[in-house]
């Protein structure tokens, strides 16, 4: 399983990065407009700093648009993915772009079938929304187990990676990954977060405590 985070902000993705465990990232228009920086600048530096697979969302609603953005997009970097919308502009904007060996994310997926449809476009992620299901009273987690399953009954054809989006606590990191998500992506306020035990930090405090206590060094 992999983890990418979702952050379009250079100091934090500088710091996370640095932990050692991140192996991509994805964006969105949203996280990209509070950034209040050159566009281009911006991805170009993510671009940079990231190893992985970085999602750049188009902002265009139709095929001509879509593919004409991705186009710029695709040569400001060569780890970028294209993210594009679950909507029949997105879906054969996808198709082309898979077509072409470019690397895609089908975003604002709320459902089994889309994610069927993204896969049999050839995406290379798919993600589910697992937050904002949440938020209208649906089971978020349901929803990538049912993409596991339905991926798993066609493993020689649909090979998309299922990319859980929207997570916003530690147990919808828990979950997605024991229902076979490949990939969760989370804001680096999540990712820090992971780590955090009370037990772990009274316990080092002990550790330390002892320690000093008895005067020892390596
Ligand atoms: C990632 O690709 C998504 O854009 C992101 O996870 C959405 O998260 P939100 O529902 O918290 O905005």
């Amino acid at each position: 399983m992999q983890i990418f985070l979702d952050s379009a902000d250079l100091r934090e993705i500088e710091e996370v990065y640095g932990y050692g465990i991140i192996d991509g990232l994805t964006t969105n228009p949203t996280l990209l407009a509070k950034t209040k920086t050159k566009l281009t600048e911006t991805i170009t530096q993510i671009c940079a700093i990231v190893s992985g697979d970085v999602s750049i969302e188009v902002t265009a609603n139709d095929y001509e648009n879509m593919l004409a953005q991705s186009d710029k997009i695709c040569q400001l970097a060569s780890n970028i993915v294209i993210k594009l919308p679950l909507t029949w502009d997105g879906i054969r904007t996808c198709k082309y772009l898979s077509h072409k060996g470019i690397k895609t994310n089908m975003t604002l997926c709320f459902s089994a079938n889309q994610a069927l449809l993204a896969a049999k476009a050839g995406a290379t992620y798919v993600s589910p929304f697992i937050g904002r299901l949440d938020d209208i009273g649906q089971d978020g987690i349901k929803l990538i187990k049912d993409i596991r399953q339905i991926f798993d009954n066609y493993p020689m054809v649909l090979n998309t990676k299922i990319l859980a989006a929207s997570i916003r606590n530690p147990l919808h990191v828990t979950q997605a990954a024991l229902v076979g998500a490949d990939v969760i992506t989370m804001p680096g306020k999540l990712i820090k977060q992971l780590l955090e035990h009370p037990l772990t930090s009274q316990g080092l405090q002990m550790f330390n405590d002892h320690w000093s206590a008895s005067g020892l060094k390596f």
